[in-house]
């Protein structure tokens, strides 16, 4: 019986792990108001679930300090990757201790060149595509808040651009 139960949960695990998604790098916080309060995340929960207006859902963990700053400053921006930039997924899967600081060449979050927007919202400089939004809800949870967000603003690349998603990584979310 224990056994089925464990098979039957491997299984659904699998399935959801088959759900194509992309990996994006979710930004929160302020640097207008709080430079500290600057944070970026990899997440592949994301997905539009509204036309009119125009809104996407991200899913958080609930102990995340990406999500306290989305919820501080009721705001998000999306970096969408490039498909070659699987490296910067693994740079964001800690919190950015010392969140915004200035490099070399520009401002810069766990060593990766970021542009923060006229919101004060930090993003990947090297994104194939940005969106911003303002939250408009959320629903919680035991494991994740998601967080809906109207989108306010958006950028791409002027080149043609491949985004990076889960397929293209040998890593798994959720399930
Ligand atoms: C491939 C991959 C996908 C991930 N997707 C999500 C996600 O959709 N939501 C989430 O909350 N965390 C996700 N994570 C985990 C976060 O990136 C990780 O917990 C991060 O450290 C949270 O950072 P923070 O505490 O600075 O906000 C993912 C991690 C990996 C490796």
């Amino acid at each position: 019986m224990t056994e089925m139960r464990d098979d039957d949960d491997r299984r659904t695990r699998r399935v959801l792990w088959s759900l194509p998604t992309g990996l994006y790098i979710v930004g929160g916080g302020d640097v207008r108001v709080t430079p500290s309060s600057a944070n970026l995340m990899t997440v592949n929960l994301v997905m539009q679930v509204a036309t009119a207006p125009r809104v996407i859902a991200v899913s958080f963990e609930v102990a995340s300090r990406t999500l306290q700053a989305v919820r501080e400053f009721h705001q998000l921006s999306l970096s969408v990757l490039h498909r070659s930039d699987r490296a910067v997924v693994r740079r964001f899967v800690k919190p950015v201790l010392d969140g915004l600081v200035e490099g070399s060449s520009g401002p810069e979050m766990a060593g990766e060149p970021v542009i923060v927007g006229s919101t004060g919202l930090p993003r990947l400089s090297g994104a194939a595509a940005w969106l911003e939004g303002n939250v408009v809800g959320e629903t919680s949870f035991e494991s994740h808040v998601v967080v809906f967000a109207e989108i306010s603003a958006s950028g791409e690349s002027e080149e043609p651009y491949e985004v990076l998603r889960m397929e293209d990584t040998r890593m798994n979310y959720g399930g």
